[in-house]
């Protein structure tokens, strides 16, 4: 754990129970993920159960429990991406990197996860990679999408 950088977070919302959702948001937008030690420490100071803060961490999709990959593949799973093969274009990026939805591949380069609509409905199926999106992306163009943040 690395005290000091959780201690800068944690000293502007002591006592603060309320402030919950602010305080996991910065660690992770610090770690990158909200991880064990530190969110045993937010429990501790905040005074809130670690149940609860596990239970916000599951509910929003904004939070992760494990590591995030260098880059973030998202599929969306909106209904028209859904009906227009965004489950094949899921398939085809597990296989591809070994990994499955929710987890980060073994060499830490991508994490893969679904999405609720984007709003690009008349561009379905839609997959975005970190801040980019890709828009009528068919399983033939995974792998050259993917070759763009191959390292
Ligand atoms: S359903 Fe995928 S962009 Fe709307």
């Amino acid at each position: 754990m690395d005290a000091a950088r959780l201690e800068a977070i944690l000293s502007r919302y002591e006592g603060e129970p309320y402030d919950l959702i602010p305080v996991l948001q910065e660690i992770q937008d610090n770690y990158g993920y909200l991880p064990k030690d530190e969110v045993k420490e937010v429990a501790r100071r905040l005074n809130v159960p670690l149940t609860q803060i596990y239970s916000v961490a599951t509910f929003y999709k904004m939070f992760s429990l494990i590591p995030k990959g260098r880059h973030q593949v998202k599929v969306c799973l909106g209904t028209t991406c859904h009906l227009k093969g965004g489950p094949r274009l899921v398939d085809s990026l597990s296989s591809r990197l070994g990994v499955e939805v929710g987890y980060t591949s073994k060499d830490g380069q991508f994490s893969l996860e679904t999405v609720g609509c984007l709003g690009s409905c008349a561009q379905a199926p839609v997959m975005m990679v970190d801040d980019k999106y890709f828009a009528r992306v068919t399983v033939d163009k995974v792998p050259k999408i993917l070759k763009l943040y191959q390292s």
